[in-house]
């Protein structure tokens, strides 16, 4: 174990980035030498590329690879995509692409954009007469509009830019708190950098406005102006429709009529009980992030703020489905602040590819491409869950990076392969059967040279 003192540093960010590297392998690592070569061989071969990678965080010392695949085959309101993912889950993508297939057969997925709005506040404290904050707020909002409309000329011109903003009287929750509620419109941007922008400057002509208004200079204090990752208005809808006899058959030899009472039924489920609900939208992201990631936005906003979503009530699940009249109906209903210009979407070389992949969508589009990604996500998941179980689609990825893990060579495979057609993958249960394998081979051999 290194000496504590021996782990702490100044200066490091100024550091050669190879320097970064020896300094971290000498002090935290037991085989310095392997780590420097194993970190600097996930350098990209071409300087100016890694630059680009290195100039969006900070402290960098090596790239850190994600698997990047695609799943073909996704009708999405009459127009065929191959959409690219990111996920270092297995099966992921095998499921996407397998609910893809099944529903392009049916129809497709349909989408729909149900709104496109993005919020942001200030929050503040009011010392003064609350009257005179609100009767004079309609100038305030004024004033607030005019002092940024160069910020908010160029989004302007692109259809975009600020739609309201709204005073709300929070005091009954903290005392002397209020809040300015901004609601924008970003294009094809996911438009954080536009609207933090606004919101600095209204914060910034809010205070002095009232300062000059009451002739008070400790009236009004901002506390913090940042947008709200929580979007409830920047709405889309997916689904998926189709007559019940039209589902075909399952496996285990369900029929196309139990098996849309049990979806209903796993469907309810993840209603109710937020235990579920948990699990189940989890698998929604498994689809949504991918996509997210892989095009270049934050998954980190779009999951919150689904989850957020999710619990206006009682924590509950996203998607939902109704059989009526032989109809068998499945849907989302998720809040998506994506953008497709802007961000690391024309910077990272591969999320440009991934828009590209996808025929340069904008932000509405990809809005429903990721939805459609999501719901087809959830609805392999539930297909699985309510006929096979999980396990059985899951083992093959699973006795793989087993198999890898063990450096089985390819024969090896194969009869793994064969092996645990039917049997339980484990970690033990494979080592001991490439064990008992190898054995054997060995023991042959050794007759063999006898
Ligand atoms: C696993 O990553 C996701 C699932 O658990 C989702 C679900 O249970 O619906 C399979």
């Amino acid at each position: 174990m290194k000496e504590e003192n021996q782990k702490k540093i100044s200066g490091f960010s100024s550091m050669r980035k190879r320097d970064k590297i020896k300094w971290i392998a000498k002090n935290f690592f037991k085989d310095p030498e392997v780590v420097i070569s194993e970190l600097s061989s996930y350098w990209h071969s071409n300087d100016e590329q890694q630059r680009i990678l290195d100039g969006f965080s900070e402290n960098t010392i090596s790239n850190f690879p994600m698997p990047y695949g695609v799943a073909p085959n996704f009708l999405i309101d009459n127009k065929t995509y191959c959409v690219p993912m990111v996920t270092e889950e297995s099966s992921v993508v095998a499921a996407a692409s397998a609910a893809a297939k099944f529903w392009m057969e049916r129809g497709g997925f349909k989408t729909e954009i149900i709104g496109t709005k993005k919020l942001g506040q200030v929050h503040f404290l009011w010392y003064g007469d609350p009257k005179d904050l609100k009767d004079h707020f309609t100038d305030a909002k004024i004033k607030m509009i005019k002092d940024t409309s160069e910020i908010a000329a160029n989004m302007k011109n692109r259809g975009g830019g600020i739609l309201d903003l709204e005073l709300l009287d929070l005091t009954d929750k903290k005392k002397n708190y209020y809040q300015i509620k901004a609601s924008f419109e970003t294009c094809d941007s996911m438009g954080a950098n536009f609207i933090n922008t606004c919101l600095e400057e209204f914060a910034k002509t809010l205070t002095e406005f009232y300062q000059k208004l009451t002739g008070k200079d400790d009236c009004i204090e901002v506390i913090m102006s940042i947008l709200s990752n929580y979007t409830p208005e920047c709405l889309v809808k997916a689904w998926v429709e189709c007559p019940i006899e039209k589902l075909g058959s399952f496996k285990n030899g369900m029929n196309a009529e139990i098996f849309a009472t049990r979806f209903n039924d796993a469907i309810e489920i993840a209603e109710i009980d937020p235990y579920r609900a948990t699990t189940h939208n989890k698998g929604i992201y498994n689809g949504i992030d991918s996509v997210v990631i892989a095009t270049g936005n934050d998954f980190r906003a779009i999951e919150s703020c689904g989850h957020t979503y999710a619990s206006e009530n009682t924590y509950s699940s996203l998607s939902h489905c109704s059989i009526k009249d032989g109809v068998f109906k499945f849907w989302l209903e998720v809040p998506m602040a994506v953008g497709t210009v802007g961000g690391l979407t024309s910077l990272h070389p591969i999320a440009k590819r991934s828009l590209e992949l996808l025929e340069n969508p904008n932000a509405r589009e990809l809005m429903g491409i990721i939805a459609a990604t999501g719901l087809a996500q959830n609805f392999a998941a539930i297909r699985s869950l309510i006929t096979t179980g999980i396990q059985q689609g899951h083992m093959k990825m699973h006795l793989q990076n087993i198999l890898r893990h063990l450096e089985a060579t390819d024969k090896e495979y194969e009869k793994a392969y064969l092996y645990f057609k039917d049997r339980v993958v484990s970690f033990g249960t494979v080592r001991n059967f490439l064990n008992q394998n190898r054995q054997i081979i060995s023991q042959t051999d050794l007759k063999e040279t006898n």
